[in-house]
């Protein structure tokens, strides 16, 4: 008969206070555990600093509006079995010390969202996690200000690393080491230094949007084995000689959308394999030569841009796939490179008698002596239709 009471206790869900005998089964003090949902969740002011343990059976750990200043090193040494760490709302979260999440070996994601005073990832931080299945690893609504060298040093099999950046600058060796990263998103960029990819391969996506800043050379160096680059929707005062020079094996470099000062002559040389170039939706100032878009790809696209037309871009006139679906600004009276240049720039054999000899000798002087000069010719070539110009009609 007495027997009967410990049954019922059986019966019923395991304690989630403090009454339960073996401390690896307790709920942490200041948190509370949801049996159902494996969830241990630490949450309010109160919480000032993360638990040591949770009950082994739990997969995720949230910590949110808590009082935590930083994750230490090893904070997670007796958490090994975690699925998921979500930080939310910590105001006063700013430091992720070196080897915080060493030895996470189940983890699959690792998120921090609304933490204002986290803006530095320090290096090492996301080193040694030793996760055995694809991670994801994502801030949001958090201004990281800067990544520094080897922040995922040794890191592998990233499934995503997505960071939302406010005037972000990219230490050099930024994301070093890593093996294996699918999909890398990364926005706010003001500065990125050289060699940011250093001894990293594998990866499926670099993405860097809406960002402003100038590509150095080599920024790409010793990346290997990626499927696609693509810098989107940014502003690049300008993209230097050897910018992409280092990297093999890589299936696509995209350059779409952005605003771009000026692409240097032998900006894709130097990479190894690859396969397809797209310049494509960009307004650029400058693109002065054919080496500008110059790389060993086996395919290069250059389309649908808006260029500062000059006679200076009359090379790509040689290629009629190019120069007709790329088009002027209002320099050029918004039309494709092609037909400007054809009523703009004479053929020499023509110069001595053309109206287009001083445009020539112009370009290179200030922008509104051009300005003037290729309205006149406008209005002496194209009067009378939108788009299609006749030499004869001047
Ligand atoms: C954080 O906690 C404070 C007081 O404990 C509360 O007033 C506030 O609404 C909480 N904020 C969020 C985002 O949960
Ligand atoms: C890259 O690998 C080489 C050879 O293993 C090593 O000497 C170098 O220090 C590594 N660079 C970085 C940034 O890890
Ligand atoms: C076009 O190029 C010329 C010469 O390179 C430059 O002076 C001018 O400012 C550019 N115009 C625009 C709108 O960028």
């Amino acid at each position: 008969m007495s027997r009967l009471p410990w049954l019922l206790l059986l019966l019923l869900p395991p304690p989630t206070s403090t009454t339960a005998k073996d401390p690896r089964d307790t709920c942490p003090l200041l948190c509370d555990c949801d049996h159902d949902q494996k969830l241990v969740r630490c949450e309010g002011v109160q919480v000032i600093s993360l638990p040591d343990r949770v009950p082994s059976t739990y997969e995720t750990l949230l910590i949110r509006n808590t009082s935590i200043r930083s994750v230490a090193k090893n904070s997670f040494r007796k958490m090994e079995r975690l699925v998921n760490v979500e930080f939310d709302h910590n105001p006063h979260l700013s430091t992720l010390e070196k080897l915080a999440f060493r030895g996470m070996k189940k983890i699959r994601l690792i998120k921090f969202a609304s933490s204002p005073q986290l803006t530095e990832i320090e290096r090492g931080a996301f080193t040694g996690i030793s996760n055995q299945f694809g991670l994801k690893i994502l801030f949001e609504d958090t201004p990281i200000r800067r990544i520094h060298g080897g922040a995922f040093r040794n890191a592998h099999s990233i499934r995503e690393l997505s960071i939302s950046g406010v005037d972000l600058a990219l230490s050099r060796h930024s994301f070093a080491s890593i093996r294996q990263l699918d999909f890398l998103t990364v926005s706010g960029v003001v500065l990125a230094e050289p060699e940011l990819f250093s001894n990293s391969t594998r990866f499926h996506i670099v993405h860097i949007r809406h960002s402003e800043f100038d590509l150095p050379p080599r920024v790409f160096h010793d990346l290997s084995h990626v499927h696609h680059i693509l810098i989107e929707r940014s502003r690049l005062a300008s993209i230097a000689p050897d910018a992409f020079s280092g990297l093999t094996t890589i299936e696509v470099i995209e350059l779409s959308g952005n605003n771009i000062g000026s692409i240097s002559a032998r900006a894709f040389t130097g990479v190894e394999n690859l396969g397809q170039l797209k310049i494509t939706r960009n307004t650029i100032q400058e693109l002065d030569t054919s080496e500008s878009v110059l790389s060993t790809a086996w395919q290069t696209r250059v389309e649908e841009n808006t260029l500062n037309c000059t006679c200076d871009l009359k090379w790509m006139t040689a290629l009629s796939e190019t120069s007709d679906v790329n088009f002027c600004g209002a320099s050029g009276a918004y039309r494709s490179v092609r037909s400007f240049a054809l009523a703009t720039c004479a053929m020499p054999s023509r110069q001595k008698q053309s109206v287009a000899v001083p445009v020539i000798a112009v370009t290179s002087l200030s922008s509104s002596l051009f300005l003037s000069f290729s309205a006149a010719l406008l209005s002496c070539f194209c009067f009378s239709s939108h788009g299609f110009c006749l030499i004869s009609q001047c």
